[in-house]
């Protein structure tokens, strides 16, 4: 939510900042800004704004032109909270003599009755935003002290940020950390700010994440590390080890597209070297799996549904009892929570801010805790226990698809471990599941050559108002994160449904104008699938299975069919949401939208 990106060094701030927010536009795109200040006579002497409603190419238009020289500079692009996307609540929010300007990703909680002391006062306020009551509240403290007038005013504020402050006559820019996240990007002369890895990696892999309570001092020089009491801090350096080209589009037209044909990398790495033999699994946790009776999985959007396919997996090979709950529901609900529970938090960016509370809620009631994490250095990183790494790589794509297939490796995993330590999991199921999971980058990349026959499904119903979706056991989340991938990007209302579930209401939908797409792969349920799909075709509804080629069975109900190639039912989640990521997308393409930047949406949620 809110990507922010601040430069002081020797080169033009403006280049640097733009770069930057093009790479953290994932974070927020309703509108962007820019702050540069400029320097005359060896010291900055203003602050100059550039800010507009819209994606950030409406700003490089606006930029255009302009010679804005400083060295020093904040960007901001935004995913409205408080007050509509204009150009007037676009940050960088600027005081009333030109010289304070301050970008902010998070929620200032007590804002209105700030706003209300201020404007009597005599503050004018310019905004809707939430924001904006820092700038009149710093100004209010400013007495040539920045990073003092920045830490009385945060002892008034609650809520949550990533603040970055500049004023005219300073060469440095002040940051301060609550909940929001934000990184210190280390470089030879020049320093870097941004809410996320990815805005540095052209410039510098070596990198500070704040904590929460953290200020920071960021000069050309130096960065000097404080709380909010102004007490010295130290924090580790962390070296980054993606690299600028992972965070490129490499000749794709959208990172989505690129971070699908990606997965087949993001399986054999995730598995990397955690495999032993034919039949173990290594995963350096410290957690003893006989220290726990069950196991709570708490997550949001896809990584929820992940966690559903982990709750089928572990209880199957592992026999240990799994609840997978939504973490904004989760971490309000008093939940039965002991010592002998493993809260496993599941997240692509570690920053989602119900995540988190609900992995602290977890903990609070004694619960041991796993993380599933692809971003190194995350919020839930730091509060964790043990972690499990996706190595996935950034994932730039609003509509997240690699992360999934990343989590369903880790799942895969952490249920064989489990199964094997559990001693509940013999030689040959583990080396049935071991040998499985070895072949799906290649099964993978045989999904992904069915791209023509997706995208043809998809140019004959992209102007369809409704699709339902179905599967059953372990595809049944398949199923959901096939309806979630059209709804995200491509603004078709689509729903998903246990297979078996369906005759229990949501049948009356089912009509000549609505495609119905259900997961048919074979497994367990197989005939009972059938038997839905017999059900679908009997009220003439438009049928696009995924089975297997060959498959007479299925082709027999459907009217189209979705090769998928076959591999053991457990795994099979990780081939089949393949097709229904593409046909996502090759909808989405087609009816001309913005597939990275799906409306409304922001890659992180780090606010409630
Ligand atoms: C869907 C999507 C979101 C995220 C959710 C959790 O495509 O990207 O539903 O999965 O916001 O995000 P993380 O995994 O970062 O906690």
């Amino acid at each position: 939510m809110c990507g922010i990106v601040g430069y002081v060094g020797h080169r033009r701030a403006v280049g640097v900042v733009i770069d930057g927010l093009e790479r953290l536009e994932y974070r927020g795109y309703d509108s962007a800004g820019i702050a540069v200040g400029h320097v005359a006579d060896g010291a900055p002497a203003r602050i100059e704004i550039v800010k507009r409603a819209g994606k950030l190419e409406v700003l490089k238009i606006a930029l255009e032109g302009r010679m804005l020289e400083g060295t020093i500079g904040l960007g901001h692009t935004r995913w409205a909270t408080h007050g509509e996307p204009s150009d007037i609540n676009a940050h960088p929010h600027l005081s009333e003599d030109g010289q304070l300007a301050v970008i902010h990703n998070g929620i200032i909680e007590n804002y209105g009755e700030l706003k209300e002391r201020l404007s009597a006062a005599g503050h004018v306020f310019l905004s809707e935003t939430d924001t904006e009551v820092m700038v009149h509240l710093i100004e209010e403290h400013y007495r040539g002290d920045l990073a003092a007038a920045v830490r009385e005013a945060l002892a008034q504020v609650t809520g949550s940020y990533a603040l970055a402050v500049a004023r005219a006559d300073h060469e440095v820019i002040v940051v301060a950390r609550a909940t929001s996240p934000m990184v210190i990007g280390l470089g030879e002369g020049e320093n870097f700010v941004a809410s996320d890895v990815p805005a540095l990696l052209a410039y510098t892999r070596r990198v500070i994440f704040l904590h929460d309570g953290d200020m920071a001092l960021v000069g050309s020089d130096g960065v000097t590390l404080t709380d909010l009491h102004g007490a010295p801090l130290a924090r580790d350096i962390s070296e980054i080890d993606w690299d600028a080209e992972s965070a490129e589009k490499d000749g794709y037209p959208h990172y989505m597209l690129k971070e699908i044909f990606e997965q087949p990398a993001v399986v054999y790495n995730t598995l990397g070297g955690r495999l032993v033999g034919e039949t173990d699994v290594n995963l350096d946790l410290a957690l003893d799996p006989h220290s726990i009776d069950r196991a709570i999985v708490t997550a949001a959007g896809t990584a929820f549904y992940a966690g559903l396919v982990g709750e089928y997996l572990i209880e199957k090979l592992a026999r240990l009892p799994v609840e997978v709950e939504i973490a904004s529901e989760f971490r309000y609900r008093d939940p039965v929570v002991d010592e002998r529970t493993l809260c496993i938090v599941v997240s692509q960016s570690g920053e989602t801010i119900d995540s988190l509370e609900a992995l602290r809620e977890a903990r609070g009631r004694g619960a041991r805790s796993l993380a599933i994490l692809n971003v190194k250095g995350s919020s839930i990183s730091r509060e964790v226990d043990d972690i499990l790494y996706l190595q996935a790589g950034p994932e730039i794509g609003v509509a997240s698809s690699k992360a999934y297939l990343g989590m369903l490796v880790a799942f895969e995993l952490l249920a064989l471990w489990l199964g094997r330590a559990r001693g509940t999991l013999g030689d040959d199921g583990a080396r049935e599941i071991v040998r499985a999971l070895r072949s799906v980058p290649r099964l993978i990349e045989d999904t992904l050559t069915h791209r023509p026959c997706i995208a043809e499904v998809a140019e004959t119903f992209k102007d369809k108002d409704h699709y339902l979706f179905l599967g059953r056991g372990i595809n049944f989340p398949t199923a959901l994160e096939g309806a979630l991938k059209l709804k995200e990007i491509s603004y078709i209302h689509a729903e998903a449904y246990a297979a078996g579930e369906m005759k229990h209401g949501p049948i009356a939908l089912i009509d000549d104008d609505m495609p119905v797409v259900a997961v048919a792969t074979q497994g367990e349920l197989y005939l009972k699938t059938l038997s839905n799909l017999r059900e679908v075709r009997a009220r003439n509804g438009i049928l696009i299975a995924l089975a297997h080629p060959g498959d007479d069975m299925v082709g027999a109900h459907a009217d189209v069919v979705i090769p998928v190639p076959e591999t053991h039912e457990l795994v099979s989640p990780l081939v089949n949401v393949v097709a229904l990521q593409l046909l996502a997308y090759e909808t989405a393409n087609r009816l001309g939208l913005d597939v990275d930047r799906p409306r409304n949406l922001a890659k992180s949620v780090t606010v409630e």
